[in-house]
């Protein structure tokens, strides 16, 4: 090793990673329970992703129409394409109202019905009495909801005395004998390294939106926590399925929120036709993410896209008025105007879809415990370790994921593994010592990297991976395009030892965040490529043309891919949850039971 580093060792009871809504719920709800509770971000927290969220957050309140939380489950199975495992779809949706009535006593700014109840609006996929009727379930703080909650999370999580470590990068866990024990992380801010030991290790690091080229997500998603499991020699779940949004702005890709579409917009092609009318008579624009991205994408490729090329689609809003628009849809007003140039009060917004959410990541049980699958037991919980938010694969959001249910997933997530570590750990109880050499081997990849005098700059190599994932992992698949895309991306990860790092300095070196942030994305675009070409069915946000039909008998099962230290492939497989928590789901209709 070129140098040593020296490390500060912290010790708390548990230690969250990001501080997104997820990590911020959880690490307020620790905090309130009186584990000694550190909160490691490496961005200031209210700059974390959660702030992007515009729509809202799913709950049956019931507030502007009849409501049921079993509705709720059902929309939510369904979406997922039967993939979502149905006890944790069970909890979500019960546990949805009384956390979304806390976030209201905690302080979050909902936008307000004439009577002053929280204002929902309908959302995709959302339906009253098993898919009869539309749901008016989304809970909004107008087009600002995640802001709205992660404000209010942050302020909350201060007033209980949460220790926060802002601007400090997570580089690797600290596993001794399949045991979590700690997190190895660098203050970007002085060049230090500290050692954060932690009964308990719960990533809340958010998805990995940025292995693609054009993606909602901000620049800081790439799924460190994802890219630490896999170094730990531990899968990701279900890495195949990646939600196109469909609405990003065109061009740019930032999100223009499904709330459009909820509160009455409508996409049209070249000709003027309101073609989800087609596609999906009943639903029609708010029919689910995934049937929305196909279509649009079916009607750019036979010729009626919108703009010179034919590449794009309109959103039209316009008839809304300014008074809604103003009171309802202020941020994406302001976003189509920057982004796209657009008055939305005249004129549509150029669309496209664009990659949002990864339904993937580290396979947890409801509580929130990572899981894997160890001989015949397919939900052998790892010890110290947890994941919430994006990061994680409950599995709720099972192929594909409802508008609004992440918002909620994040939320009541993050107070469940606050929950059960309050069960399972006693407050200040002691840390056995680590072995000597437990953190030389994340310690000489990090000087490796610092000192990488390669010939590929990070930007490069990330530039291609961002290529071949858009090109290769589309909204459509083929064997042909997944079989090379797999090819490609491996080629591009096998480059990763040839980078190069300018800067080898240790306080702010923005360069090697960025190097370790590749490291972290492209063991997840290579699991994901490879996930993709090994499923040979289609379900939910995973379409495939040469498998175009969804069979239940081969593939209703998570996928469980393994990314060896030579970056080579193994598939495991773990069943899909088909029970419910309790017996009181059975009032759904037998013949619209999906359990
Ligand atoms: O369209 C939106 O506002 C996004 C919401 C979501 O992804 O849940």
């Amino acid at each position: 090793m070129s140098n040593s580093y020296p490390i500060t060792e912290h010790k708390f009871d548990a230690i969250v990673v990001g501080a997104g809504g997820a990590g911020l719920r959880a690490t307020m709800g620790l905090a309130t329970t009186g584990l000694t509770t550190a909160c490691i971000s490496k961005v200031f927290p209210t700059r974390s992703h959660t702030v992007a969220a515009q729509g809202g957050m799913s709950a049956a309140l019931g507030n502007m129409g009849e409501d049921n939380w079993r509705w709720h489950m059902y929309d939510t199975i369904k979406g997922s394409d039967w993939l979502g495992d149905q006890d944790a779809i069970e909890y979500m949706c019960r546990e949805a109202i009384p956390s979304v009535i806390e976030l209201e006593h905690f302080g979050v700014p909902f936008s307000r019905t004439e009577e002053g109840k929280i204002y929902q609006r309908p959302f995709g996929g959302m339906t009253t009495k098993f898919g009869e009727g539309t749901a008016q379930r989304t809970c909004a703080a107008a087009d600002r909801t995640g802001h709205a909650i992660l404000h209010t999370l942050y302020q909350q999580s201060l007033k209980h005395d949460a220790n926060f470590f802002i601007e400090y990068f997570a580089i690797d866990l600290v596993m001794e004998n399949g045991e979590c024990k700690g997190v190895l992380a660098w203050n970007l801010a002085d060049g230090t390294l500290h050692l954060f030991r932690g009964h308990a290790v719960i990533l809340a690091t958010g998805g990995y939106g940025r292995a693609y080229f054009s993606a909602t997500s901000a620049h800081t998603c790439t799924g460190d926590g994802n890219g630490m499991v896999l170094r730990a020699g531990l899968p990701l779940q279900d890495m195949e399925f990646t939600q196109f949004h469909p609405t990003g702005v065109y061009g740019a890709g930032c999100l223009i929120t499904e709330g459009v579409r909820g509160e009455g917009g409508f996409l049209t092609n070249s000709e003027g036709e309101r073609f989800m009318e087609r596609y999906a008579p009943n639903a029609k624009d708010l029919a689910s993410r995934d049937v929305v991205s196909r279509s649009m994408t079916i009607e750019i490729r036979e010729g009626r896209g919108v703009g010179p090329n034919s590449d794009h689609i309109h959103l039209n809003l316009q008839h809304l008025g300014p008074d809604v628009i103003n009171k309802r849809l202020p941020g994406i007003a302001e976003t189509a105007e920057i982004f796209a140039g657009v008055d939305v009060t005249k004129d549509p917004i150029p669309v496209l879809p664009t990659v949002h959410y990864n339904m993937g990541g580290i396979p947890t049980n409801y509580h929130g415990e990572v899981v894997y699958k160890d001989g015949d037991d397919p939900d052998k919980v790892v010890p110290g370790l947890f994941a919430i938010g994006e990061a994680a694969c409950v599995s709720v959001h099972g192929a594909n994921r409802l508008g609004s249910n992440s918002l909620l997933d994040i939320v009541v997530f993050g107070r469940a593994v606050a929950q059960r570590c309050a069960e399972i750990i006693k407050p200040n109880s002691s840390h056995k010592d680590l072995a000597k050499d437990a953190l030389d081997k994340s310690l000489s990849e990090l000087d490796q990297l610092r000192y990488a005098k390669g010939e590929f700059k990070t930007a490069e190599l990330r530039l291609e991976m961002q290529q071949v994932m858009q090109e290769h992992a589309a909204v459509f698949r083929t064997e042909e395009s997944l079989k090379q895309g797999c090819t490609k991306i491996s080629t591009t990860l096998d480059k990763f030892p040839q980078v190069a790092v300018a800067d080898n300095g240790m306080i702010w070196n923005t360069d090697l965040v960025e190097t370790l942030e590749l490291r972290n994305l492209l063991g997840q675009a290579k699991v994901s490529m490879f996930s993709a070409e090994n499923r040979k069915e289609s379900r939910g946000a995973h379409a495939h043309e040469d498998y175009p039909d969804r069979d239940d008998e081969n593939w209703m099962k998570h996928t469980l891919t393994y990314l060896s230290e030579s970056n080579d492939i193994t598939f495991d497989y773990r069943p899909v949850h088909m029970y419910t928590l309790t017996d009181e789901c059975d009032v759904i209709p037998p013949k619209k039971r999906v359990y």
